[in-house]
């Protein structure tokens, strides 16, 4: 399985190779906003919003991560959201069984100028996530192998003051589902010693041959999703 640690902790190079990623990141909106001013006010006003909640709420990064599985071809995508008081720890996990990346691939991802697609969104998903993860204390490791799928680990200092709130993971989960129907989520939230989980090949086998993206349906995962949020407390 290849495997890169991007992470402050890391070796000397890694660390250097973060600076300068970093660096190239900053720069890189530098230049695209200073373009923006050129658009027209209402096209100005929606796109800067759009920036600002990429960058301010882990919930947005969960949706790009998670969105980057779906391109990949995943099947079964799985979101592992972990606080830890004790440790002062809040740990995001994605898991896809999609396409992978190579190694030159992995290496390549966490820079914030190479992407796939023909035009790069906004979103950077990757290189934003890890610049989060960062400045909270933390790291991300990106762990993919080609043809069996893609794991990204973020960690945050939970009670960092840098540390960007989890926003609204309840619509994040229901946006995901309703729009992917056909690729199955298994969410789950873990507060120190309480958990719950959401698996939609559970929710399947229950709703038999109503699609899953039914309003309906949708309604009854999202009062599930929000009823699981108020029991276990989280902080994020
Ligand atoms: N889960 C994944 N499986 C396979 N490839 C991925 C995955 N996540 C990211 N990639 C690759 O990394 C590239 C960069 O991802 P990202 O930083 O989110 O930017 P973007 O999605 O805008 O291209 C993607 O275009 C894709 O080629
Ligand atoms: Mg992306």
């Amino acid at each position: 399985m290849a495997a890169v640690l991007w992470s402050n902790h890391g070796y000397e190079d890694q660390s250097k190779l973060t600076t300068n990623i970093h660096e190239r990141a900053v720069g890189y909106y530098t230049l695209h906003f200073a373009g923006l001013f050129n658009l027209p006010f209402p096209l100005r006003f929606a796109f800067g919003n759009g920036v600002s909640q990429i960058m301010l709420e882990l919930a947005a990064h969960i949706l790009d991560i998670a969105e980057n599985s779906v391109r990949a071809g995943a099947r079964l995508i799985e979101i592992d959201i972990e606080e830890d008081t004790a440790k002062n720890t809040l740990s995001i996990k994605i898991i896809d069984d999609g396409q992978g990346m190579k190694q030159e691939e992995i290496e390549k991802v966490l820079d914030p100028f190479y992407t796939t697609k023909t035009v790069r969104r906004v979103g950077l998903g990757l290189p934003l996530l890890a610049d989060a993860s960062q400045r909270s204390g933390g790291s991300l490791q990106l762990e993919s192998e080609k043809g069996k799928g893609t794991t990204v680990k973020a960690t945050f200092g939970l009670s960092h003051v840098d540390r960007q709130p989890m926003g609204n993971i309840v619509s994040t989960l229901i946006i995901l589902i309703a729009g992917n129907s056909d690729v199955d989520f298994f969410y789950k939230y873990r507060h120190n010693d309480r958990q719950f989980k959401l698996d939609t090949r559970e929710i399947r086998k229950e709703i038999m041959d109503v699609p899953i993206n039914h309003p309906e349906i949708l309604k009854y995962i999202r009062g599930v999703l929000e009823e699981g949020f108020s029991e276990i407390k989280p902080e994020a």
